[in-house]
């Protein structure tokens, strides 16, 4: 009943979609390398190499395709039409490949486009704009050169990682003591792959389920990681450098669909964790969880101009398994002009105005270096 009842509320809701933003994480991957010395699972057990997408990553790709189709095909992503939909990537191939997997499955080749009825019949090809590493400013920002934003996760970085190591010290003692190498907060990643290792089918080491203080290991790795993946995102101000200028593109091409200057009805970005979480960050609507692999993060604007935000964070195909995202400030269905305002001191306008606060030195002294400077004052 509860079901039916959703359904019947949530149908019409989707039909009315007149434009679509979705930014999504790549699918599953290997790690960058060999996560620990005694890691049994070296590189024969990533047949399409370290960094890469995984066959399992391929797998949840093209079941977020499956839901957007399901989502929007009587709305905005009916057939592939160049005009109107644009797909890019950063230019990560885990990323690159996540697109093509994704596309392949919400735009089935059909009526006119139908080029086939052999073996690839379902397929057809479609174009995944990327732009150089170097400065993707919207789908690889974790890749610009930014020394006022790394100043500020350092600074902050120094005391959390006190906290967490004193915190966690029997849990990460006994990690270390278990795989011969030691592991703290500022390299909980290397076990923390032994979860991506789980993801594609290898055995758990057998300890990884051994409690210490009450709670298996394996929880307190991942808690540690979401810590410290989250401590570079985790800000309105560190969203600004990582999200600014997504967030812009994101304000500029819903005022121009608004004000009939612009014929698009989606745009489709395949991205990284960091993209999700910063944007989530910068429209204070993080449920302060890691983006899980194909999460996506979908601005839909509807009639009348009001937009409504909805978080994938599963692998389902369900087009309704979604959370919507209230944003602080609006009501639920957002007027444009209202999310315009809130966000607006999250924008990042041009290349110019990133590298500006980018090198910008000033950054909030800390009580500890005004205690300092008084100091060194005072001594003088
Ligand atoms: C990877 O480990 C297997 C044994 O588990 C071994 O046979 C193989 O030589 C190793 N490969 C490399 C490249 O080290
Ligand atoms: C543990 O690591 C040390 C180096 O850090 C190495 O010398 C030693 O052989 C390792 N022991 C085992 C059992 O792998
Ligand atoms: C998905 O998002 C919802 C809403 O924020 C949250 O309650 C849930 O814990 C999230 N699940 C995962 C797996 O992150
Ligand atoms: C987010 O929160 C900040 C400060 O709490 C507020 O100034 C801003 O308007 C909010 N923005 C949105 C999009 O909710």
């Amino acid at each position: 009943m509860r079901i039916l009842f959703s359904l019947i509320w949530i149908l019409p809701c989707f039909a009315d979609v007149e434009f679509l933003l979705a930014v999504w994480r790549h699918g599953d991957r290997a790690p960058e390398s060999l996560p620990y010395p005694n890691d049994p699972y070296n590189i024969t057990f990533w047949p399409r190499g370290w960094n890469q997408l995984t066959n399992v990553g391929i797998e949840q790709s093209v079941k977020l395709g499956t839901f957007l189709r399901r989502r929007y095909k009587t709305s905005v992503l009916q057939k592939f039409d160049r005009k109107q939909v644009l797909i890019r990537s950063s230019d990560a191939d885990r990323a690159i490949e996540t697109a093509q997997s994704v596309v392949t499955s919400i735009f089935p080749p059909i009526g006119e486009q139908a080029w086939n009825t052999g073996k690839y019949r379902y397929w057809q090809p479609i174009p995944v704009r990327t732009n150089p590493k170097s400065d993707d400013m919207m789908l690889r920002p974790s890749k610009i050169h930014c020394p006022a934003y790394n100043r500020l996760i350092d600074e902050e970085k120094r005391e959390i990682e006190e906290d967490v190591d004193w915190k966690y010290r029997r849990e990460l003692d006994a990690i270390s003591h278990y795989i011969n190498h030691t592991v703290r907060y500022s390299n909980i990643k290397d076990v923390y792959n032994i979860l991506l290792e789980h993801y594609n089918g290898l055995p758990f080491p057998d300890w990884i389920l051994r409690e210490v203080n009450g709670r298996p290991l394996l929880d307190t790795i991942v808690e540690i990681r979401r810590i410290s993946r989250l401590q570079k995102f985790d800000s309105r101000e560190k969203s600004k450098y990582m999200a600014g200028f997504l967030i812009n593109n994101w304000i500029e091409s819903l005022t121009d669909v608004a004000n009939r200057k612009s014929s698009k009805k989606a745009l489709l970005y395949s991205s990284h964790d960091g993209t999700l979480s910063s944007l989530l960050y910068g429209l204070n609507i993080s449920n302060h969880q890691l983006v899980p692999y194909t999460a996506c993060v979908m601005l839909e604007l509807h009639t009348g101009n009001k937009i409504k935000i909805f978080l994938r964070n599963s692998t389902s195909e369900d087009p309704n398994d979604v959370h919507q995202l209230l944003i602080p400030g609006c009501s639920e269905e957002c007027p444009l002009h209202v999310f315009r305002s809130l966000v607006a001191d999250v924008r990042v306008k041009s290349q110019h105005e990133l590298e500006k606060i980018c090198s910008s030195s000033i950054s909030k002294p800390t009580i500890f270096s005004s205690i300092i400077l008084l100091l060194i004052f005072y001594l003088l």
